[in-house]
């Protein structure tokens, strides 16, 4: 991980502004001190987003997400934190500083990588349009796609043959092992060789729209129909999904989402002015990208073909689904009449039709389960004992309490059986205070959010402030960094949220309503006592100690009192 000085992340944030860069995705409406908006993380009908200009922090009071520019980046467009800092430091201006060297070889590695990824995605464009490749231009008009849809999604052509490569990218020796090394070419007897030959080429872009590998169909026939790029650092198939980066914002927008099965189905799909379809490459989906496409929309439509293999993979997709599913979201499955594909039915149909088609057949995800429970288990008391026990075993792997409750009573109804309870074990219960009394949660937590609103109240705290919370695992970490923010960071709440990314609480309590001195002090009182208290129930305390406590105690109450 590198380790970016925090005066230089202090200048990279200074010269950011979280408003104007979130206001490219979200449509923002100034209201009070704050912009409110519909929340990119979450499907929602009334605006919760807050973005605070002062604080440059976003915080959704829907679902809790929050952070700064950083935190924003790194959650909506899946930047690691490097990233962003190297991408806004960019954007401002300035250039990452040497001490953060460690990873400056890999970053300018990746960097060179998808530069070169992106020359290649030009050269086969570049091909497709030239002379060499009107048999590529050929197939893709026979199937229907328009130039500019193929321009916009940057398709090529791979000639057929060896040596395209080397002989559009140059045969410097550098450059031809960093081909091999993003899996463009292969050693082979007579040197390096071309892994697409005679293929059409669909570039694969990740959620920032960076070519980072391909698909080459082959024209005719031939085997195998399509080739990926290999795995390579950043080509994870099971990642990525064609057409997120060209489609996100028209998803959105459009509130409509369908999920299709190849490249052809996705490109039919906007084509037929629908730019919304998302497929895997080539595997099955799997539970990163269903959360993907939950976290993208409320009632994806997932399209499969109505063969056998298309119901197998449908079946994978809603088991892969159910660790992600919850109440608020209801996907729908569409089988395809046998034979057909979206391109197919596009072709023949059109949009609207498909559209219909999808109003008129698309199944909600629990009678798809249903269904397949039934088809799975087949007849008679022994097909109803199987279907219980599939639905019990699949009912385990929800995380929703109420909608695994709901899905069960279907499942009884359907079987007639009793199942399991299949409740998941609840997460632990807060660890109660040493001494067997539950500290209060609220209290200490409305305190902790007090010092974070305003940190300079760390000089408030009395000797001894440091123990409070030993007890308390969940906040004691983060009260001990507040503890030692220092006095001129003039970013504190930032400084918090780097050191704490997943901790949704920060950006909470920065946003919500500021406490008052008056309202701190009752606080770091009422704290006070119940760290006194809880120290005196400790016994291992000399008889000054008890004395000092005792006495600071009977000072507290007078104070509260008053
Ligand atoms: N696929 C693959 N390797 C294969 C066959 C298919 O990776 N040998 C993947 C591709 O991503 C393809 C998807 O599976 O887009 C769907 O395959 P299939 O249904 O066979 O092809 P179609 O998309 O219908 O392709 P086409 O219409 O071009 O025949
Ligand atoms: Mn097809």
């Amino acid at each position: 991980m590198a380790h970016f000085p925090s005066s230089f992340l202090d200048e990279v944030l200074s010269r950011t502004d979280i408003v104007e860069l979130i206001a490219h995705h979200v449509q923002l409406k100034k209201s009070g001190n704050n912009f409110m908006g519909l929340c990119p993380f979450h499907h929602e009908k009334s605006p919760s987003f807050s973005v605070s200009a002062d604080k440059q922090l976003f915080y959704c009071f829907g679902c809790g997400k929050g952070g700064g520019a950083f935190q924003f980046l790194m959650d909506h467009d899946g930047y690691s934190f490097p990233e962003v800092v190297e991408y806004l430091a960019e954007k401002a201006g300035l250039t990452v500083p040497q001490s953060a060297a460690p990873d400056a070889d890999e970053q300018a590695k990746r960097k060179r990588a998808l530069d070169l990824l992106d020359r290649v995605t030009e050269a086969f464009a570049k091909v497709l349009v030239a002379e060499e490749g009107l048999a590529g231009r050929d197939y893709f008009h026979r199937r229907k796609l328009p130039d500019d849809l193929i321009r916009k999604y940057r398709l090529g052509f791979a000639p057929p043959g060896y040596g395209f490569l080397a002989r559009s990218m140059g045969r410097d020796e550098r450059v031809l092992a960093q081909l091999e090394a993003v899996g463009l070419l292969f050693k082979g007897e007579r040197g390096y060789a071309d892994r697409f030959r005679g293929r059409v080429i669909f570039p694969i872009r990740d959620r920032r729209g960076q070519v980072v590998g391909f698909g080459g169909r082959i024209l005719d026939q031939g085997e195998p129909k399509y080739l990926n790029s290999p795995e390579t650092p950043f080509f994870h198939k099971s990642d990525l999904l064609y057409g997120f980066s060209e489609h996100r914002d028209e998803i959105r927008k459009r509130k409509l989402l369908l999920v299709v099965e190849g490249y052809m189905d996705v490109l039919a799909l906007a084509a037929h002015d629908l730019p919304v379809g998302l497929a895997p490459l080539g595997t099955a989906i799997g539970e990163r990208q269903v959360r993907e496409i939950l976290r993208l929309n409320d009632a994806p439509v997932f399209c499969f073909d109505g063969d056998r293999a298309g119901k197998q993979a449908s079946w994978r997709a809603l088991e892969r689904m159910l660790p992600v599913l919850d109440a608020e979201h209801g996907p729908r499955f569409l089988y395809l009449p046998e034979g057909e594909d979206p391109d197919s039915l596009l072709q023949r149909e059109g949009g609207a039709a498909f559209i219909q088609r999808i109003e008129n057949e698309a199944k909600p995800v629990l009678k798809t389960w249903i269904d397949g429970l039934l088809n799975l288990a087949g007849r008679g008391p022994e097909g109803r004992a199987r279907m219980a026990k599939k639905a019990d075993a699949m009912l385990a792997t929800m995380k929703d309490d109420y909608l695994r409750q709901a899905w069960r009573l279907e499942a009884e109804n359907v079987t007639k059986l009793h199942l399991k309870d299949a409740v998941k074990p609840r997460k632990a219960t807060p660890r109660r205070g040493i001494g067997g009394i539950a500290p209060d949660a609220k209290l200490r937590e409305d305190f902790v959010a007090a010092l974070v609103q305003n940190p300079a109240r760390v000089q408030a705290l009395p000797a001894g402030a440091e123990q409070f919370f030993l007890d308390d695992d969940g906040l004691n970490q983060l009260y001990t960094r507040v503890l030692h923010i220092s006095a001129d960071d003039k970013h504190p709440i930032q400084t918090l949220i780097n050191a704490f990314p997943e901790d949704e609480r920060i950006p909470r309590w920065a946003t919500q309503a500021e406490t008052t001195d008056d309202e701190f002090c009752g606080l770091l009182l009422a704290i006070e006592q119940e760290n006194i208290k809880r120290r005196l129930r400790q016994g291992d305390l000399s008889t000054e100690e008890i004395t000092r406590l005792k006495r600071r105690e009977i000072e507290i109450n007078r104070q509260r009192r008053g």
